[in-house]
């Protein structure tokens, strides 16, 4: 494509991304690699969780909507949040894109905001979806009109561990549901977000065509439209003077990297919870005591509201830490590509957010895995059962439990083959965006798809 600013001003790409973090740092990441191919971009934004305009001087900002209901619906119920925006935003997105005039290609949405398949119907703009998640639990989400039918939900303490013989491996407890008492919403929201996602003119994936073999290939039976697989999108090499940990809290701590630069090579565990999951505190304090009986030095973000009705550590066993005599380092956030990228680190402790999964992929890491809610529960069946690169703890957080899967994969056989295992999937993740990858290709075609739409 030629690299021009005219060329440029033509193929200008508008990117909508949903305000959370899971959802902002992919697309941030996706709108780095088509600039990089000479797009121009811009991002709409809320007034929650804002991207920091100062890390991509080169895109154009916009924020669309004084969102200040956003906050506090966040914190109340997700399902609600998610269904408010889909509502409040689509005046404001419809002047946001007129704004914009006719240079624009297409918009590029996150999944979950389906109202703008409506938005962009009226303007006779095309629109691409961007799904965040993996495809693994996006087809899960697709089934939910099956596993409604077929009474897998609405869940029932009795039959969570039956299989759900329809969608393998999973079993009904791990199906990508998520506590609310607004169930019907969520069903709705779901059916919406597959609905117009079948709509769309294409959808993007932040995975790869090794990885999700299978699961691609059934999407493309369901789904006939252009479909994308183009991760692991960090790994692109995309030359941007942009900050590609795209959307950091600025209270990133940069003292996990001098912590762990003095620890033994792999003795590390990585402990994090992605950046919305919380955790009671009764499952905290099993973490804590956790970690601490595992023996291994531990680097653990701990997030301001992590552990439910407290502020950050004071629920903390007092003289926890001094305990320890160094072996364990807590921030409130920590720069997990750097991290997961650390030779100190042996295993990364996580709740299986896609983004979490694949970034320990790509490093060739073992997970344990304690997945919280929605795909982050598919995600984690899929890491221990389908890659087999990581352990679930399967029954409720206890220190024992804990102790027992750090033991299985630092110290044991057992262990080294899951990291034989994840090493192999490293080395694929970077073969797939260089030259003749797959990824790469998809790229391509994405690329030029988007130069004719
Ligand atoms: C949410 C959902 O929980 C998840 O299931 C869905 O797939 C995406 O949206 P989140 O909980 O934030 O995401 O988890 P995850 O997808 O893992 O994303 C977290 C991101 O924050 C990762 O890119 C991770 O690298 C980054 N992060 C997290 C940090 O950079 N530092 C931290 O300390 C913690």
């Amino acid at each position: 494509m030629d690299n021009t600013s005219s060329e440029r001003i033509r193929r200008r790409l508008i990117f909508f991304p949903l305000p959370l973090q899971g959802h902002i740092s992919p697309m941030l990441h996706l709108a780095n690699i088509l600039h990089s191919k000479g797009f121009s971009i811009t991002i709409l934004h809320l007034k929650l969780n804002p991207p920091n305009p100062a890390n991509h001087p080169h895109f154009t900002f916009r924020l669309i909507v004084d969102d200040d209901f956003s906050k506090e619906s966040f914190n109340a119920d997700l399902v609600s949040f998610l269904a408010l925006l889909n509502d409040k935003c689509v005046e404001p997105l419809k002047q946001a894109l007129l704004a914009e005039g006719d240079a624009v290609a297409c918009l590029i949405s996150d999944a979950i905001f389906h109202f703008t398949t409506g938005v962009c119907e009226s303007l006779r703009l095309p629109r691409i979806v961007l799904r965040t998640g993996g495809v693994c639990s996006f087809l899960a989400f697709a089934a939910f009109p099956l596993l409604l039918e077929k009474s897998y939900l609405p869940l029932r303490d009795d039959r969570l561990e039956e299989a759900v013989i329809e969608l393998p491996p999973l079993r009904i407890k791990d199906l990508p549901v998520i506590n609310t008492p607004h169930q019907d919403m969520l069903y709705e929201l779901v059916q919406e977000m597959v609905h117009q996602t079948k709509a769309s003119s294409g959808l993007i994936w932040n995975s790869f065509q090794e990885l999700e073999e299978t699961s691609i290939a059934k999407l493309h039976q369901d789904f006939q439209i252009p479909i994308f697989p183009i991760g692991p999108f960090h790994k692109h090499n995309v030359n941007s003077n942009s900050n590609s940990n795209s959307n950091a809290p600025s209270s990133q701590n940069h003292s996990s990297i001098s912590w762990l630069d003095k620890q033994v090579p792999k003795s590390v565990i990585y402990v994090s919870f992605g950046s919305i999951a919380t955790i009671e505190e009764p499952e905290f304090l099993e973490v804590a005591w956790g970690l601490a009986s595992s023996k291994h030095p531990f680097l653990w973000v701990i997030r301001p509201g992590l552990v439910r009705g407290a502020e950050w550590l004071e629920m903390l066993p007092g003289g926890f830490l001094d305990g320890l005599n160094g072996r364990g380092h807590i921030v409130k956030w920590a720069p997990q590509l750097e991290v997961l990228a650390h030779p100190s680190v042996g295993v990364f402790w996580t709740h299986c957010g896609w983004n979490s999964t694949l970034e320990s992929i790509c490093e060739g890491m073992p997970m344990i895995c304690t997945p919280c809610f929605t795909d982050q529960r598919v995600n984690a069946r899929y890491v221990s059962h389908v890659w087999k690169v990581g352990e679930q703890i399967e029954k409720e957080l206890n220190r024992e439990r804990i102790e027992r899967a750090v033991r299985r994969l630092m110290e044991e056989r057992e262990g080294e083959e899951v990291r034989e295992r994840a090493l192999f999937y490293k080395e694929v993740a970077n073969v797939c965006v260089r030259p003749g990858g797959s990824s790469y290709d998809s790229l391509s075609k994405l690329v030029k798809y988007l130069s004719f739409s």
